[in-house]
């Protein structure tokens, strides 16, 4: 079969690999129809990942047709439509036991990291019954790519930790597909403004669409003078980082309000400054989190009734085996205009 291997830093081909074989009872092999590329994918191709050994095949998302199950699979079975968590849990370590299946003991996250991932003809998918999750008939498949990642990563790590409720303030920091994952599933607790910030016009206009009150272009205008004026000097009840830079959660330090969450989602490769001098006093909570995709039934759920439209975050479709290109315009995001590039292998 064909698979997307990292052959390390700025390395990477799509080369000829053995079809992956089912190795414990527990394994589903999965005949990918449709995956796409994340943010952290190119992380890994720069280097920033080294536990990344070469020779792995990259990708943690995707849907697709079971095509053979091990002898312990008991929820799913050959020929079943599934979509594919990019977190594996085994359902019975400390932390699968508490819904914190991000740091399970057997798995976490692991696909297209430390075991051969999503953007292959075929992949083989640890303790499939927890893994998976079965597409509901007459489902647009291709929207439900956006639930192995990044719509519960929005959700989860964004509006949940940031405690957005009914008629509160927010800023989400980062108009990339997780910050507007995070806008769309924000729009679930009614908050009175969402105020998107981001140097990247395009993406803000997306953001207005899809719901955002305010617009900021932090490289154009500046973001605390903006959100003093809208929140008469208060500051935002909800803050999410969905970056990844130092610049970013110091802006998010600046613009929270008394009594307000910060809401960590990017992924940082540095140290960041804590302006406790400023915030001791504010009573504000900080959280942290690598998603756990809990919530992935729930968000299906929404999809199924219309209440979420996923399918608006794909912007670009390719064929499989034209997955070069397709890396090609997603690290070109912003002169291409792209939100999520959809992988289809047919
Ligand atoms: N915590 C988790 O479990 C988890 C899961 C998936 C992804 N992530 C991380 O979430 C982050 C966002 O992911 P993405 O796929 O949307 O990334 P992305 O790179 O597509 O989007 C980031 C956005 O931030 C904007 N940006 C850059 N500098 C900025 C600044 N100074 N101020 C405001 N905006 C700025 C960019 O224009 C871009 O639109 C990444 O760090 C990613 O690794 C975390
Ligand atoms: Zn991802
Ligand atoms: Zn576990």
């Amino acid at each position: 079969m064909k698979a997307l291997v990292y052959h390390g830093a700025n390395n990477k081909s799509w080369d000829e690999k053995p079809k992956p074989q089912i190795q414990q009872p527990t394994d589903a092999v999965i005949k990918i129809t449709r995956t796409t590329i994340c943010g952290t994918d190119l992380h890994i191709l720069k280097g920033d990942v080294p536990e990344v050994k070469v020779g792995t095949t990259l990708g943690h998302e995707g849907v697709g047709i079971i095509e053979e199950v091990g002898t312990a699979v008991t929820s799913f079975k050959k020929g079943d439509r599934v979509i594919i968590s990019c977190i594996t849990s085994c359902g019975k370590c400390v932390y699968c036991k508490r819904s914190m299946f991000s740091h399970c003991e057997n798995g976490g996250w692991i696909l297209g990291h430390l075991v051969d991932g999503t953007q292959a003809e075929y992949v083989r998918i640890p303790f499939a019954d927890n893994s998976l999750h079965h597409i509901p008939a007459e489902s647009d498949e291709e929207a439900l790519v956006m639930l192995s990642d990044i719509l519960p990563t929005g959700f989860e790590c964004g509006v949940l930790n940031g405690k957005v409720a009914p008629g509160s303030t927010v800023a989400i920091v980062g108009a990339g597909p997780i910050g507007l994952a995070a806008l769309l599933t924000a729009q679930f607790y009614t908050p009175s403004e969402i105020i998107m910030i981001d140097p990247d016009d395009n993406r803000l206009e997306i953001a207005k669409q899809f719901g955002a009150t305010i617009i900021i272009n932090n490289n154009k205008e500046n973001a605390v003078d903006i959100i003093n004026k809208h929140t008469n000097n208060r500051g935002v009840d909800t803050a999410i980082e969905a970056v990844g830079i130092p610049a970013t959660f110091e802006l998010c330090q600046y613009i929270i309000g008394p009594g307000g969450t910060i809401a960590n989602v990017g992924v940082h490769g540095k140290s960041v400054t804590l302006h406790l001098e400023n915030l001791w006093a504010k009573n504000i909570t900080i959280k942290t989190g690598l998603v756990d995709t809990f919530t992935t039934p729930l968000l299906l759920k929404t999809i199924k009734s219309k209440k979420l439209d996923a399918s608006k975050l794909i912007t670009h479709r390719f064929k499989l085996n034209d997955i070069l290109n397709a890396y090609d315009t997603f690290e070109n995001a912003e002169k291409e205009k792209a939100l999520k590039v959809i992988l289809i292998n047919e």
